[in-house]
Order: C-alpha cells, then structure tokens, then sequence
C-alpha cells in the first residue's frame, strides 16, 4: 500500500480528526526529541534484526542504515528542518519514520515491522539514562577531587567541631570537608544502581505481547550494548523502575549539595566568616554596595527541591498503573531530563564553587581556640586519672559553672582551686587541655587526628582510583 490518507502512525481506524486542542496535548516530540540518538541506535540495531528473518535484503539493510545516519546528521546541522519536520511529528518514532519516507518513500514504512512504539521508547530511554548516570558519575568524581584538593591544603587548620550548631569539639578544617566527601561516595554505587538497573534490553517485546517474526532479541542488545534483555514482554513496556532509580540516586546527590550549600552559606555570614566566597561564584545586592552574597550555594540549596519533586512526580504518575504500556508513562521524560541538567550544572557549579573558595584559616583557628571545646578532653583526663566518667562529667561541669560565673576561663583557673573541686586534677592538666593535644588524641581511624586525616585523604583517593570512573557517551 503506498496510499495513506494522512501520515500519522494509528490514522487508518479513525473518521475524523483530533480535536486540536487535544493532538496538541498528547504530543511529546518537544520533550522526547533529545532521545533522537538512542532512537536512531536502536532502529539501525532494528534495521539489522530483519535481515536473518526475511523481511529486509542486505541491500534494504545498507539503505536503510545510510538513510538513519543521513537523519541523525542532519538533525543535528539543520535545526530548521528538524523543527520544521518535527512539528508535524507525534513524536520522536513518528519523526523518524517520517524523516525515513521522506529519504525512501513507501520503503520507510517498512522499519516499523513488528515492533511498537511501547517498546522503542523503553529501549531509548533506558540508553539514555545509562549514558546520563556515567555523565554525572564523572562530575561527581571532579566534585570529590575538589574537595579532596581543599582538604589537603588545609591540614594544619582547626576548626570548631559542632554539633546542633554549637561549638562542641576540635576538628580538623579537612576533616570537615573529607565528612562531605564521604557522603558524595555513597551517591556513585546509586548511580552504579541505575545504570544497571536500565541495562536490559526491550526491543522484541512489541507492544505488550513479544515479536511474531522470531527476531534475535539477544543480537539486538548486543548490537546496542546492553548486557542482557528484559525477562517478560509485558512487564519491559511498562516498567520505569530505572528511571525512578536514576531519579533516586540525583536525590542522594542534591540532598548531598544541599547539606554542604547550607554549611557554606552559614560559614560565609559575617558571624563566623570562616570562608571568603569567590567573586566567580557570587553575586552583588542592587541596593546595599557592600552586598556579596552566596548564590551559587543558595541556588544548589534551592534547586535541590525540584529534583526531589521530580522523583515523586515519577513516583505518583507509576503508582496505581495497571500492568503494561500506559500512555501516563509518556510523562516520566520531562521531569527526568529536567532534573538530570539540573544536576549536572548543580554539581558542576558546587565543584567550580569549591576550588575557589578561600578559607579565613585565622577566624577558624580563632573559634577551635575556644577553651569551652576542651571541657570534654578535661573530662577525659580525669577518667584517665580512674575517675568514672559520668563523675568525670560532673566535675567539669562544676568548674564551667563556678568559671563561667566568676567570667573566667577554664584555662585560667588556678590548680589549688581546680583541686579543691577534685584532687585527681593535677600539673599535667595543661597538656591536655591544648587543642594540638586534643586534636591527635583523636586519633582511631576516622578520627580528626591529623594522622588519621591523612590516612583517611590517601583511603579516599585509593577507593576513588579502584572505582575508576567508566566513560559512556555524552549526552
Ligand atoms: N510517545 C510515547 C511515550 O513517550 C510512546 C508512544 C506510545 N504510544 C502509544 N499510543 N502506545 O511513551
């Protein structure tokens, strides 16, 4: 049949035609455009699979194969022809095969045998999000390095160990940042998660049922580098799992980048000034001069909402879906692209943010210098001296009531006094009380010792290396 009397892909059943409004609400070929690449892999991957069943020569093969790499390459040099075609386009499938006829003529129509929309735009989409997770993975690895620079740099810096935003324990500056570090560790294995999870190959599953023309679903996914294919027809055309796995893992890392955003702001107001912001990473006040504010942070903090919102838009639409292809499942794209460049500039300005951040090692220092952050290491000292600890507990406590009251230090109190409180407290008191000796007696691994910072800097870049970053195509 070479006469159609429209070229839409469903047309042949239907007397009259959509009402505008509507066809113009159920196209997706402004959202699913970006997956042309992945289409155009899994049609050539197509295009082979029906030659060893009879449909295609290998000379329709070579054609067909020539004309995809004609559309692939023109949509990207000719924007004008790819809107202008697209715009008739239900979608990218529909674009395709027009752009298709309009190389072949009626011979385009011919790519589409035995195969579904429902399981083409399966397939894409999980190539996409394969390639989308080694993306942010290796952003993720130039945050980590970043992060690791700054730490070494400042090996020599305190810094004041808090806990409910209250001074609490010495620290060490790098130890702060490595504690950031670990936590964007914990994101690769999630990425890792959904990469592996999309890496199963529908094509053969055509619309819910499977292919009646026996296709070799295993050379199809090789052809397209899957490592295996999906186990059940039904389940392959409506499962997103994937997606919400990828979306899930972006959360890990906003959630992440919200947390060390949150730090930075707080450490850049003038009340601690523990870090000078870049000029590159801020911006100014239209009103007050003196103005330099912390928006690349407050940026990362604020856009970190959407990519949670995106994980539970996808939740929500899958939630409640009978078995198999839906058109609901046309909406899991948007939210997911959306919040994939969202995170890549995310990371990627948090990173640029990072390495040119400058921190007041003086103010710092300053604020760990606070005699109250030792009043634990007093109390481990007398627990030293086979005093329990609870009592240990106590008795510093008393002499921070009695100190605090008379408005001196702990550090200034006279020892006959201090032994008046308790005998135990003796000369050797001073050497413990010394943020330098309070700092290396954390030394266990995982500590703020320096020992154990450093040793936690070599273990991180050595878990980092082994991890060695794979590289996929860009999107
Ligand atoms: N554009 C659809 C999507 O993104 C694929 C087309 C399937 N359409 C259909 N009527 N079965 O999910």
């Amino acid at each position: 049949m070479t006469e159609r009397k429209d070229d839409r892909l469903w047309g042949g059943r239907f007397e009259r035609e959509p009402n505008a409004q509507f066809d113009a609400f159920q196209r997706s070929f402004a959202v699913d455009r970006r997956l042309l690449p992945y289409e155009i892999a899994v049609d050539r991957a197509w295009a082979k699979a029906l030659e060893p069943i009879g449909i295609f020569t290998a000379a329709e093969v070579r054609q067909t194969l020539g004309a995809l790499d004609r559309i692939l390459e023109r949509a990207k040099t000719d924007a004008a022809w790819f809107e202008k075609t697209g715009t008739g386009a239900e979608d990218v499938h529909h674009f395709v095969e027009k752009a298709l006829v309009e190389e072949l003529g009626p011979f385009g129509w011919k790519l589409h045998t035995g195969r579904s929309r429902n399981e083409l735009v399966a397939t894409d989409f999980r190539l996409l999000v394969i390639d989308a997770a080694a993306e942010i993975q290796r952003q993720l690895d130039e945050l980590l390095n970043a992060l690791l620079t700054q730490a070494k740099e400042h090996l020599s810096v305190p810094m004041a160990g808090m806990t409910h935003m209250q001074h609490a324990q010495p620290i060490l500056l790098s130890h702060f940042l490595l504690a950031h570090a670990e936590a964007f560790t914990r994101d690769i294995p999630r990425l890792q998660h959904a990469a592996a999870s999309a890496d199963a190959c529908p094509m053969g599953s055509g619309a819910l049922a499977g292919n009646s023309f026996g296709v070799d679903r295993n050379a199809i996914a090789r052809e397209l580098g899957f490592s295996r294919i999906t186990a059940n027809s039904l389940d392959a055309v409506g499962d997103r799992d994937f997606a919400l796995d990828y979306l899930f893992a972006l959360t890990g890392i906003t959630t992440h980048l919200s947390r060390l955003a949150e730090d930075f702001i707080i450490f850049a107001s003038q009340e601690f000034s523990y870090v000078i912001l870049p000029d590159e990473y801020s911006t100014g006040s239209s009103l007050m001069p003196q103005k330099k504010n912390p928006d690349a942070w407050e940026l990362i903090r604020g856009k970190s909402g959407r990519i949670s919102g995106a994980l539970l838009a996808l939740l929500t639409t899958l939630k409640g879906l009978p078995t198999s292809y839906q058109r609901d499942l046309q909406e899991d794209k948007e939210a997911l692209f959306a919040a994939h460049d969202q995170v890549a500039d995310m990371v990627a300005v948090a990173t640029g943010a990072l390495a040119s951040t400058k921190f007041n090692a003086e103010r710092l220092r300053a604020a760990a210098s606070n005699p109250a952050l030792l009043a634990t290491e007093a109390a481990d000292y007398l627990v030293r001296k086979g005093i329990p600890f609870r009592q240990a507990h106590d008795i510093v406590g008393k002499v921070l009531r009695q100190a605090e009251k008379q408005g001196v230090s702990l550090m200034a109190w006279p020892l006959d006094k201090l032994k008046d409180i308790s005998p135990a407290f003796e000369a050797d008191l001073v050497k413990s009380l010394r943020l330098d000796a309070a700092l290396s007696a954390k030394k266990v691994p995982g500590g703020t010792a320096p020992e154990s910072v450093r040793a936690a800097i070599a273990d991180l870049e050595a878990r980092l290396n082994k991890k060695a970053i794979k590289t996929g195509a860009k999107l």
